[in-house]
């Protein structure tokens, strides 16, 4: 077998008049004549240019007959090219001038090609189907080379932080809380079912009860929702957890590994991660990750908004929801925006804010005549103060959002980023970082009619809130804390209850009798009871992390075998129905007639 001596794609001037033999996919060929045969030979590393030059007749023949995506080696001498360099390559200086062919294997005409200018126009499931063919592309091999720098960044600042990297189970008890679980059925135990984990979370807490101190690990996460841009069913976490720490200590760890991050990758510090609070997340933001890298910052107009005569505020600021919040006006002022928000844009605003049940988007704008168009003349008592408060220039809009507490801030919230959106005031270079702490602990689940947890129902209020944790759950902060890149959450954590009793009020506040805490948490109860140390951790997302990194808005691009929108793997076909035989192995009665096609 012919083995190979260099990389394609790292071929340089340097190396001319040596012997070399390259190994690799054949991305293009042409013939110039019957005397010059041309290969462009492509590796992990890019390509090479091969060429076939009066060479025996057997050898030329073989050579004009290997096509697009053969796999061969070949071998001869580099020299530096007759034809001129070709500057876009990096090899481009040299040529191979081949005198030996190895043929490892005929390719069928591939379905697609692996060539960056095509990748657009093929559409993703085929991409997906012939996904070998597909990660050949050099965009997408420079992806898992990335991806690959990254995790083994992590792996060496973490031990050098004296973490431990432990691996916990994939097969555990369903404990239904946040997503749905995906489960397995036991074979041993008929009737019985694992939960695969949608993140290591107890197991990690019950590694500090064990004394452990610092853990690591790179895991898999499995969640049955409905994927999206950033989101998969199966993904991957920079999961970790520390003893005896406060919420200072666990986000200046994960700052360090951040910005230690950043200059490996881009050779930048990004400096101190700045802090923000939930509620001023909320309400300059509109959203619990707020995009920092533009403004438009939303303002409360609720106090000026009670001096109008306009029933749609006014029946606004008397709603109340269901979490006890007073209804609200609020507005975003869009500089420039009585000109570039043209009516076919508001109007579109005034549709679409209806998916957050909304009533509608009323706007003003301001031109050298005064205030005009839409609410105008409801507002005639409180220009002068509005226009003051919210800094209205000539040629600015107002965009209004009036409804309870919780609607009129998500309305907002989505117009902002949708705004700058259309506008083109999104900045597309520029990583802002921020840490978004003092969550509320619950949240109201008005269907359900009761508390829920806000991050998970292991996370510690802050020290100062206990006394209000029963009187105010509305009110009660937690010790949760996310990291937020450009708008997208791509961490999330908190410090945990360390303490059984206070485990117990939390679950009882949700809902959970100390019985049926028993039946599900039985396990981290006994823990809590037997020794558990001060703790937190957090998780990275590391395919979140992966996408800011390299550039994408696509989850699936950073991910080797993604799953497509509707959880299917297109390359393998799964899911897929099993034999009855398997499903009687298992315990398992069909429930559906015979396999129904997907
Ligand atoms: P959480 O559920 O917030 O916390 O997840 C942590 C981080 O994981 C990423 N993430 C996802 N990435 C891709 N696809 C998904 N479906 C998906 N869901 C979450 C996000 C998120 O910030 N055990 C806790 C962490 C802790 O408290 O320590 C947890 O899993 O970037």
């Amino acid at each position: 077998m012919l083995k190979r001596t260099h990389f394609c794609g790292q071929l340089r001037a340097s190396d001319a008049g040596k012997t070399a033999a390259l190994c690799g996919w054949v991305n293009t060929y042409r013939e110039q004549g019957r005397g010059l045969f041309f290969v462009d030979l492509r590796d992990k590393e890019g390509l090479a240019q091969v060429v076939f030059e009066g060479a025996p007749e057997e050898l030329m023949e073989r050579a004009r007959a290997v096509r697009r995506e053969d796999v061969i080696g070949v071998r001869g001498r580099i020299r530096i090219r007759t034809g001129g360099a070709n500057p876009k390559l990096a090899s481009g200086e040299v040529e191979l001038v081949a005198e030996e062919l190895e043929v490892f294997n005929k390719a069928e005409t591939p379905p697609i090609l692996p060539d960056e200018h095509d990748a657009d126009r093929i559409n993703e499931e085929t991409r997906l189907q012939y996904r070998y063919i597909d990660l050949r592309r050099p965009r997408m091999q420079a992806i898992l080379r990335t991806r690959s720098q990254i995790t083994k960044y992590t792996r060496d600042y973490f031990a050098s932080q004296g973490f431990l990297e432990i691996e916990t189970p994939l097969l555990i008890k369903s404990t239904p809380e946040g997503a749905r679980d995906f489960v397995v059925p036991s074979r041993l135990h008929p009737g019985s079912w694992y939960a695969l984990p949608q993140s290591p979370q107890l197991f990690k807490q019950i590694l500090m009860v064990a004394g452990c101190d610092r853990y690591l690990q790179i895991c898999r996460c499995l969640r049955d929702e409905d994927p999206r841009a950033d989101r998969q069913a199966e993904f991957s976490q920079i999961d970790l957890e520390m003893s005896f720490v406060d919420r200072d200590d666990v986000i200046h760890m994960m700052s360090g590994f951040t910005r230690g991050l950043w200059k490996e990758l881009f050779g930048q510090d990004i400096g101190e991660i700045p802090r923000m609070t939930w509620i001023e997340a909320m309400e300059r933001y509109g959203i619990d990750r707020p995009d920092t890298r533009f403004g438009l910052h939303i303002k409360d107009i609720s106090d000026l908004a009670a001096k109008c005569d306009f029933k749609v505020f006014q029946e606004a600021l008397a709603k109340r929801s269901p979490a006890g919040r007073n209804g609200v006006v609020k507005c975003i002022r869009v500089p420039g925006g009585a000109e570039k928000l043209t009516r076919k844009l508001t109007d579109g605003y005034t549709e679409w804010v209806r998916t957050f049940r909304a009533g509608g988007v009323p706007v003003v704008k301001r031109t050298a005549a005064g205030l005009e168009t839409g609410i105008a003349k409801f507002l005639e008592p409180i220009k002068d103060a509005l226009t003051e408060r919210v800094g209205l220039e000539v040629g600015d809009a107002l965009l209004f959002a009036c409804d309870t507490w919780e609607i009129a801030t998500k309305t907002m919230g989505e117009l902002r980023l949708r705004v700058a959106s259309d506008l083109g005031l999104i900045p597309k270079d520029g990583w802002n970082f921020l840490w978004v702490v003092d969550f509320p602990m619950f949240d109201w689940d008005d269907a359900n009619r009761r508390w829920v947890a806000l991050h998970h129902p292991f996370t510690s209020p802050n020290p100062d809130q206990f006394p209000i944790l029963e009187s105010d759950p509305g009110a009660c902060l937690s010790a949760g804390y996310d990291l937020v890149l450009n708008g997208s959450e791509i961490a999330g954590g908190s410090i945990r209850i360390h303490r059984m009793d206070v485990q117990q009020r939390v679950f009882n506040l949700i809902g959970l009798s100390n019985e049926e805490a028993q039946a599900k948490f039985g396990f981290l109860l006994s823990a809590l009871r037997h020794g558990a140390p001060p703790h937190g951790g957090v998780a990275f997302g590391l395919d979140r992390l992966v996408m800011h990194v390299v550039g994408t808005d696509n989850i699936r691009d950073v991910i080797a075998f993604p799953k497509t929108q509707s959880g299917a793997d297109l390359m393998i076909d799964a899911p897929s129905p099993i034999s009855d035989e398997q499903l009687r192995e298992l315990s398992v009665r069909s429930a559906l007639p015979a396999a129904v096609p997907r």
